[in-house]
């Protein structure tokens, strides 16, 4: 199959690339480094002529205001580039529980990119993820000083980047779920438990205090974040492991 990866110089696209190219497919990575810009449109035809698949694994630069018009602009972008050049599925990455977060406008935008996507023309496929191992260290930064991290006890259940890479190319290649995927890691942690096992795996001599106002997550409540207990896909790889490694 030829499979157009928008975002696949980036975290999760650069791997479902190399997994997709490892099995015989064709898929070339496109971003703004290699020429094509989903936000104008730039080199967007050209990146889907021929293509089988679009699998949009972009970002807004920021999380804050300005991101439902990143998501928007680049979804209708996306769509109408790919309705034109006839692309069978279009895929995104998405959020597991972005819907019950209302107090986050990144995760409204989130919801707003799906629901562009469903109500386009091209079958679709969503993957919704949990947070990444590898955005544990950004997380921790936003309310760290010199002495501690301050954290709320907001229930996490993070996966590996490989892992979801490996879901993603997998609903890639297959028939449109015209649906969500949703994936998680296998363990569920209070984020300021998993900020105290971060911290000490590297060494790190600051303390957590638990501060359920603290960050972004504070706005998450309950099991919002969590997999849902009915048909997601739970990964293998453990936090404690990943981080020990
Ligand atoms: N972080 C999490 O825990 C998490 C959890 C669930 C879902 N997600 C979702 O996962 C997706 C991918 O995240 P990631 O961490 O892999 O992102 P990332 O590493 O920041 O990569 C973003 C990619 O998008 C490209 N890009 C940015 N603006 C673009 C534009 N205007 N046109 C074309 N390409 C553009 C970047 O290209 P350059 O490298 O050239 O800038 C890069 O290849 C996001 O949509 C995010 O919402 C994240």
């Amino acid at each position: 199959m030829k499979i157009a990866v928008i975002g696949g110089t980036g975290l999760i696209g650069s791997q479902v690339v190399k997994i997709l190219n490892a099995g015989g497919h064709e898929a070339v990575p496109h971003s703004p480094s290699t020429g094509v810009d989903l936000l104008s449109g730039q080199g967007l035809a050209e990146a889907l002529a021929g293509a089988d698949v679009v699998v949009n694994l972009t970002n807004s630069p920021t999380f804050d205001d300005a991101s439902p018009a990143y998501f928007q602009t680049t979804m209708d972008n996306l769509l109408a580039a790919a309705g034109s050049a006839g692309v069978g599925h279009a895929v995104i990455l998405s959020i597991v529980g972005a819907d019950q977060v209302p107090g986050l406008v990144y995760y409204r935008a989130k919801v707003l990119q799906e629901e562009i996507l469903k109500a386009g023309p091209v079958p679709y496929s969503i993957v919704r993820s949990t947070q990444f191992f590898e955005f544990v260290d950004a997380v921790l930064s936003w309310t760290a000083d010199e002495n501690s991290v301050r954290l709320p006890a907001t229930l996490v259940q993070p996966i590996a980047a490989a892992d979801v890479a490996q879901a993603v190319a997998e609903v890639s290649v297959g028939a449109p779920l015209r649906g969500t995927r949703n994936i998680a890691g296998p363990d569920v942690f209070p984020l300021d438990e998993l900020g105290r096992i971060t911290l000490a795996a590297r060494g790190d001599r600051r303390t957590v205090v638990t501060d359920d106002t603290a960050g972004m997550f504070a706005a998450a409540s309950g099991d919002a974040l969590i997999a849902p207990k009915e048909g997601a896909m739970i990964a293998k790889t453990s936090y404690r492991e990943w981080i020990a490694r």
